[in-house]
């Protein structure tokens, strides 16, 4: 009852949400010492500390928090009127003791005050504002006391009252002392028990990334060709219309140009030559004969670049490893035997392979490569029955495309097609992982969505 008694008068204090916090404060302490005032006999009194000082809701420590994670310093605890809230009860039982003629009364009160205090100020920023409102030159009750109770006490109290002064001084230098060492050793103990450190927790884990699915495709395919003498170059992605398209037999207005309708770059008036970014990795075919005398056994992987419409099998950028192999005795034979190696390595012993005529300007003849379907196993029918959905019910996918390189194309590079002869081969990447790991969706690759990445650590 006495709680809600207390915690009614301070919701009644006007507009106590919305004032400044300095301005609460004076009011909670003009509350304070009326409360301090109204309560007369000592068990009320004892009660009212209880309750306002105590802990339990310990309303004027409550307060002090609050205050004091808004205004750290401890020389604006005064000013804020916090020191007034705390010295109210005191004034009063100050004043009540000078007017009574029994001192003792007057101190007993005074003690439980003082001890209720002490005793609820549990940290260290509680016990200086305690030991302040005690020894504090202008507002400490200790000068209070001696200034308003000894000095202006008639003569017949006076000794009596000194002696009284003198006992709860005592009293209360001895509990400030103890009850420092106490909050000490206990806020030692609680900075120690926060930086112990607990060797069995899983300490913070940080999630290590790992290669991108392409990333590990292509170490898989270099894997693949190194171990048969092929070692990998790369080449840059912004080309120049000639390696990418002239130098591969592609002139000006060949018609698969337009396949490769491409992403051009704006470049001052007067450059040299235009630039785009390469939509193969075949210009690589070119630079690298153009640098190298046969034999010649390289790899290319890389970016490459075309204006599709993104969809589930397509997308603006995509990955190729562009194959060349050259030198003065290369048959179809070889050609058919290393492509084959590869898959195999790749997909599995079990996939079967077969080679259809196609049509690239650099090869010739050109090849389209395809596999059984690795999801029916070439039965072109689903394990649901009906037909198997990535083969149309072909029971073959196409691979890629790859053939015996064109005699014209010695030409710009300067090798003597009479005497040299090779083959070469471009896959996409993306679409080697999406068979591999079936996946259905071509973009998953460029979105770096994280539900995605880690299913490849
Ligand atoms: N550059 C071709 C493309 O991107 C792929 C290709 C086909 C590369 C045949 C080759 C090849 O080296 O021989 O469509």
């Amino acid at each position: 009852m006495q709680d809600q008694n207390i915690l009614s008068r301070i919701q009644q204090i006007d507009g106590l949400e919305t004032l400044q916090l300095q301005d609460a404060v004076v009011k909670l302490a003009e509350l304070a010492t009326a409360e301090a005032r109204a309560h007369t006999t000592p068990q009320e009194q004892r009660l009212f500390l209880q309750r306002w000082y105590g802990n339990d809701p310990g309303y004027f420590w409550l307060t002090f928090s609050k205050v004091r994670s808004k205004a750290p310093r401890e020389s604006v605890w005064s000013k804020f009127g916090l020191l007034q809230m705390l010295k109210g009860p005191a004034n009063e039982y100050i004043q009540w003791g000078m007017l009574s003629q029994e001192p003792k009364e007057g101190f007993d009160l005074l003690r439980e005050y003082f001890d209720t205090l002490v005793t609820n100020a549990t940290d260290e920023h509680r016990y200086l504002l305690v030991r302040f409102l005690w020894e504090s030159r202008n507002e400490g009750i200790k000068s209070t006391i001696s200034e308003n109770w000894l000095k202006k006490a008639s003569p017949d109290i006076k000794r009596v009252l000194g002696q009284n002064f003198n006992e709860f001084s005592r009293h209360a230098e001895h509990l400030l002392k103890v009850w420092k060492a106490q909050v000490e050793t206990s806020s030692e103990k609680s900075a120690l028990a926060h930086e112990h450190v607990d060797l069995s927790l899983p300490g913070v884990q940080r999630r290590i990334g790992s290669h991108h699915l392409i990333r590990q495709v292509l170490q898989e395919i270099e894997d693949i060709f190194f171990s048969i003498g092929f070692s990998v170059v790369e080449g840059p992605e912004i080309e120049t219309p000639y390696y990418n398209f002239e130098a591969l037999n592609i002139p000006e207005f060949h018609p698969v140009r337009d396949d490769m309708d491409t992403f051009y770059l704006d470049l001052p008036k007067g450059a040299p030559t235009p630039l785009l970014l390469r939509t193969h990795t075949s210009p690589m075919q070119i630079r690298t004969m153009e640098k190298q005398k046969p034999p010649v056994r390289v790899i290319v992987p890389g970016k490459v670049y075309r204006r599709d419409n993104p969809d589930a099998t397509h997308s603006f950028i995509f990955h190729q490893v562009e194959g060349l192999a050259v030198d003065s005795d290369i048959t179809f034979c070889d050609f058919t035997g290393t492509i084959e190696y590869f898959v195999k390595q790749f997909f599995g012993p079990g996939v079967k392979t077969r080679f259809r005529p196609s049509y690239f300007p650099f090869t010739e003849p050109s090849v389209e490569f395809d596999v059984s379907c690795i999801f029916c196993g070439g039965s072109g029918s689903a394990a649901s029955g009906g037909t198997c959905s990535k083969c149309k019910g072909a029971g073959w996918i196409e691979l890629f495309g790859a053939g015996m390189v064109d005699p014209a194309v010695y030409g710009f590079v300067n090798y003597d097609a009479k005497k040299v002869s090779g083959f070469a081969f471009g896959m996409g990447v993306d679409r080697l992982a999406m068979l591999k790991y079936q996946i259905d969706d071509i973009q998953v690759f460029f979105q770096n969505d994280v539900r995605f990445l880690p299913q490849f650590p």
